[in-house]
């Protein structure tokens, strides 16, 4: 009996992995901070909850809805993207989905085909490659440095495309790195896009979570017909809704079409109540995102502080999200802690000997660094920070 050769090709997501050790830690009574989550550590707003016990009352909401979403959703969307993000859309220009994770996946199934090439910038998030060759397309990962500030540029894309290249993906701001491109940054990578043909995957979940200076325009703004851009979006990171899963694809009719075929027989709808959930979010506006992004802002500037004062660290400050992609590739040596060679031994070591988790750069595609989430509270940041700081002067 033999399973999908698939299972040879991908890997389950690592960021998962690292949570799933320090949860089983965390259980044997340790005391563990992680900084491993990719969500928010505040409640849902509440009126999100009050609408949804109201939807749920409601027999309506108990059966089955349309593939692409609910209407009055749908028609939220095309209000938000046009007031926050200036894309202008019609109704049939969207897709609801089971996170904007489902939204990712369906989008490249619905364009790749058998060997299509998909550049992805690294380090980038986990999902991006085995999404792509769950899809039967190839990822040719787009190095970025540190010194470039984790950004891709023009001439590396010309010398990465193939007549077999079909999408790009573009996340700004961007999970791990928090890194933000300007607007003449993202508007000369659109415009190599759209001269050659490429699709450009859009990721804009982190859209709302920047603190200095403005986000990155979206492709969709110069794109308007959509000829060459989907746009991935959800309520996820916002408005601290991961656990509801619901994102959406903006795209044009073909592929929300062919994605609505996908989602038909791969789930039909997304939770009625979980769509009323997000269209109450995006209904009240981001009054409560404000106040969340006030305090990852502090939290932001306390962790940047903290990295400071640690020797042999280095930190590129994040504009965006809730990540800083610290380097510490000096620790990832033998000679400097005994049995560490790369990040995920020095992650390891961090959460076996210091109780506190971190993702390893790998997990990204950049081995020397790791990933530290700061949507957890401030106490817990304070303490972990301390632990993190301690923990290399004791190699001394
Ligand atoms: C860059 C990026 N895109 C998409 C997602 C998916 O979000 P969700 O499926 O929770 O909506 C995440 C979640 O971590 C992310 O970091």
């Amino acid at each position: 009996m033999q399973i999908s050769k698939l299972n040879e090709l991908i890997t389950p997501s690592g960021t998962m992995a690292i949570s799933n050790k320090a949860r089983l830690l965390k259980q044997q009574g340790k005391p563990v901070i992680g900084f491993g989550a990719g969500e928010p550590d505040f409640p849902t707003p509440n009126y999100v909850i009050k609408d949804v016990q109201i939807a749920a009352e409601d027999p309506v909401n108990h059966k089955y809805s349309p593939v692409a979403g609910l209407d009055i959703l749908k028609d939220e969307i095309v209000r938000t993207s046009d007031l926050y993000s200036g894309i202008n859309i019609q109704n049939d220009n969207v897709l609801v989905s089971n996170g904007g994770k489902q939204a990712i996946l369906t989008a490249f199934l619905s364009i790749l085909d058998q060997g299509d090439e998909v550049l992805i910038p690294a380090p980038y998030w986990t999902t991006y490659p085995e999404a792509v060759k769950i899809s039967g397309g190839e990822p040719v990962i787009v190095d970025t440095s540190f010194e470039d500030d984790f950004k891709i540029s023009t001439s590396q894309l010309d010398s990465l495309k193939t007549n077999k290249t079909k999408i790009l993906v573009w996340v700004s701001p961007s999970n791990p790195t928090g890194v933000v491109y300007s607007k003449k940054e993202a508007e000369d990578i659109y415009q190599w896009a759209f001269e050659n043909d490429i699709w450009i995957l859009s990721d804009e979940l982190y859209e709302h979570l920047v603190y200095e200076g403005t986000t990155s325009p979206s492709p969709a703004q110069y794109d308007t017909d959509l000829k060459n851009t989907i746009v991935i979006n959800g309520v996820a990171k916002a408005y601290s809704m991961t656990g509801w899963r619901v994102g959406w694809i903006i795209a044009n009719t073909d592929v929300i079409n062919m994605a609505k075929k996908i989602q038909s027989h791969a789930t039909s709808n997304v939770s009625n109540l979980s769509q009323i959930a997000a269209y109450s979010a995006l209904k009240n506006g981001l009054g409560e995102t404000e106040i969340m992004k006030k305090s990852f802002n502090r939290r932001r500037m306390f962790a940047i502080e903290e990295f400071s004062k640690i020797e042999k660290v280095n930190l590129i400050k994040p504009l965006g999200a809730f990540y800083l992609f610290p380097d510490i590739s000096y620790y990832c040596n033998d000679k400097v802690i005994p049995g560490v060679n790369n990040s995920i031994d020095f992650c390891n070591w961090l959460l076996d000997e210091h109780y506190i988790a971190f993702v390893p750069g790998e997990v990204f595609g950049k081995n020397g660094y790791l990933r530290c989430s700061y949507a957890l509270s401030d106490e817990n940041l304070k303490e972990g920070l301390e632990r993190f700081a301690k923990a290399i002067k004791s190699l001394k």
